[in-house]
């Protein structure tokens, strides 16, 4: 569905990303981990057209080099940006329909499959978006991201700063999403709750891909468990 090769990248002249190659079937949940700095926003960046890379990305076969970013949003594929950036002036809905604005025809289905999946933001529809904690915009930026009928999601630290509470219900969310039949790929700090939930997933290393498996294998790596899970 996503194939990722020898993908470069970086800001101006300096390199981040060396040689990526990563792929994704359709109705996976992937994971990429590693540490701060070591290009995973930036790897997102690179396949939702925020930033250029040399190397080949296909989604579905069609080459992504040289699609600008809100036609790859109308491929499908959504991101949902490290840090929420979610509208602080504008209401909850509102904010959810800035996502939905380049896909008109399922606004109305898609604002209710997000209503599901977090009854919260119902609740709170009318609520300025800056005025919500950090959970619930959290929510409201996935929402949001639902909002584009995302074929594939990129989700960037999606539980980051979030209460152990706030971070069940993100994971949960993200499973029920995956299961809907969305491919999910999710770059995380909480390497344990990501990879719990991943079928496959990717460890980057100041740029590079330096270890790929199952998510269980990736639990069970000795290298992943002393970098990662403190053991
Ligand atoms: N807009 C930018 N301009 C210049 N350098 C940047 C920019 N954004 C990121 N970088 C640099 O690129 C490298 C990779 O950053 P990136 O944000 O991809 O890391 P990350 O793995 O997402 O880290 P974190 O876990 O802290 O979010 C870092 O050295 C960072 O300083
Ligand atoms: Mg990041």
């Amino acid at each position: 569905m996503l194939d990722i090769k020898k993908l470069n990248a970086g800001y101006g002249e300096m390199p981040v990303l060396r040689a990526i190659d990563l792929t994704i079937a359709q109705g996976e949940v992937v994971s990429v981990v590693g540490s701060n700095g070591a290009g995973k926003s930036t790897l997102l960046k690179a396949i939702s057209g925020i930033i250029k890379f040399t190397g080949m990305v296909t989604w579905n076969n069609e080459s992504l080099s040289s699609l600008k970013a809100h036609t790859i949003v109308q491929r499908g594929i959504v991101h949902v940006p490290e840090g929420r950036k979610i509208f602080p002036e504008m209401t909850v809905v509102e904010n959810l329909m800035m996502g939905g604005f380049l896909c008109k025809k399922d606004q109305q289905k898609n604002l209710e499959r997000v209503f599901e999946l977090f009854p919260k933001l119902a609740q709170r529809r009318t609520q300025l978006g800056g005025t919500m904690s950090g959970g619930e915009q959290q929510m409201l930026a996935i929402g949001r991201g639902i909002m584009g009928n995302p074929k594939l999601l990129l989700l960037d630290e999606p539980s980051l700063g979030l209460s152990p509470l706030f971070t069940e219900v993100v994971f949960g969310a993200i499973r029920t999403i995956n299961t809907s039949g969305v491919t999910v790929l999710l770059v995380e700090q909480n390497v344990y709750q990501s990879l719990n939930i991943s079928h496959r997933g990717y460890v980057i290393e100041t740029g590079r891909i330096v270890l790929t498996g199952t998510g269980e294998e990736l639990l069970n790596n000795q290298d992943v468990k002393k970098a990662f899970l403190g053991m």
